[in-house]
């Protein structure tokens, strides 16, 4: 096992109406910007649900946080926390809002004048930010128990991360309640989001982590049991919480710790979503199985064992259980309705190809545990998606 830290200054209320615990997490003298999306939380009553428990406090507004939240918009917010003298930010939605919510506490408390080049292209370490929690409404992103985001920019089509310990939520309410009222495909983005969490974690070389091995694959035995019920019910309260646990538990890094790290799949995911507009759980489910492929050897242990562990798999030799591992996430993928070829999005695979390398290229990227995944071997696996 490597040498590891471990920090996460996140409190997490966990269950049935458990919005209306704000009053005892947040001081009233807080002047706070709630911010949201879409207007989904108007839908489904946790934005009335939010303002009740909220009542008497200094409260004000920020709507319209997209999907892949935009750079563009997030500095609309931080125009309104300077005017208003904001001092809290509570971010009420998916992972996007609360994505675009850390960016905006580190923009709003950032000195220069270009947040997005500072922390997103030069990846400047964050020097200080606003305090932030969240009603978290979608499981897939990790983002309520983590210290990252993912921001896009509309001007340049390009989606980058940040980290910085500063933006870790103080606290998140996760009441799986709110989540009865998702639309199918995001409930099948945040599954195959989650599950993908897991395989950048677990899937590359052995270092000898078995404990964080099995707590791995126990998330993707239990996204496996439990999907088929919320896809069937999607009232069903305890597959409900069941799927957002793991949500959360795949990526507070918990998985991960002494082990060897992928995120190429993100990587090049991300890539499909700035050019394309795709989802971001789409843009795994097509880039997964055909990056597996190409890495098989060198992750054929940890496959060869997901293979035998999660899916049942009765094969001795590694790489051939390897190969049966990849076939059955991808089948595992379909029989949740998630597509997993960029034909199925009218995307071109070479013009994806081609458009990914270039930029690869540019960046000098090489990702992957073993940073062999340099924009050549990106051309070579996007061209089979
Ligand atoms: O915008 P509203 O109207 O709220 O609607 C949203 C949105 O249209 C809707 N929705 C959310 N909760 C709902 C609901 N609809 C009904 N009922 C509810 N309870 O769902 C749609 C998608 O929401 P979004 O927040 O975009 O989804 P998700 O949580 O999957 O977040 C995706 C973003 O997170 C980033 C992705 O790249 C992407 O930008 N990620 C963040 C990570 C992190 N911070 O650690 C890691 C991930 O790998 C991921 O990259
Ligand atoms: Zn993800």
């Amino acid at each position: 096992m490597n040498n590891f830290e471990f920090f996460c200054p996140t409190k997490v209320l966990f269950g049935k109406n458990t919005i209306s615990e704000l009053p005892k997490l947040i001081d009233k003298s807080h002047r706070i910007l709630m911010i949201y999306g879409g207007g989904s939380i108007k839908k489904n009553g946790v934005y009335d649900q939010v303002k009740k428990a909220l009542e008497g406090y200094q409260l004000f507004e920020f709507g319209g946080i997209e999907p892949n939240p935009k750079y563009e918009t997030c500095m609309k917010a931080v125009e309104m926390i300077k005017q208003e003298n904001i001092d809290f930010l509570l971010a009420v939605g998916g992972g996007s809002t609360l994505d675009g919510t850390k960016f905006i506490a580190a923009a709003a408390k950032y000195e220069g004048d270009n947040a997005y080049d500072a922390i997103l292209v030069r990846e400047e370490p964050v020097k200080d930010a606003l305090p932030i929690a969240d009603v978290i409404t979608l499981p897939a992103t990790g983002s309520e128990m983590n210290n990252g985001a993912v921001i896009s920019r509309l001007a340049t089509n390009e989606k980058l991360p940040f980290h910085s310990d500063l933006v870790f939520p103080r606290f998140s309410i996760i009441d799986p309640q709110v989540t009865f009222s998702l639309p199918q495909k995001q409930t099948i983005n945040g599954i195959v989001d989650t599950f993908v969490h897991v395989m950048e974690q677990y899937c590359t070389y052995d270092v000898n982590t078995p404990l964080q091995d099995d707590w791995a694959l126990g998330i993707l035995r239990t996204l496996i049991n439990e999907a088929p019920k919320v896809l069937a019910e999607p009232n069903d309260y305890e597959a409900r919480a069941n799927i957002f646990w793991c949500a959360t538990c795949g990526l507070n890094y918990w998985i991960s710790l002494g082990a060897v790290q992928d995120w190429a799949t993100h990587m090049i995911g991300h890539e499909l979503t700035a050019f394309y507009g795709i989802d971001h759980g789409q843009s795994l489910a097509i880039v997964l199985p055909r990056l597996l492929k190409n890495q098989k050897v060198s992750k054929s242990k940890k496959l060869a064992k997901l293979a035998r562990e999660v899916f049942g798999v009765n094969e001795t030799v590694d790489l051939k259980a390897a190969d049966k591992a990849i076939d059955n996430i991808e089948e595992f993928f379909n029989s949740i309705g998630m597509k997993t070829k960029l034909s199925d999005y009218e995307i071109d695979s070479m013009d994806a190809a081609e458009k990914i390398k270039d930029r690869f290229n540019k960046r000098n990227t090489a990702l992957g545990e073993k940073g062999n995944i340099t924009a050549e071997t990106a051309f070579e696996i996007l061209k089979n998606c």
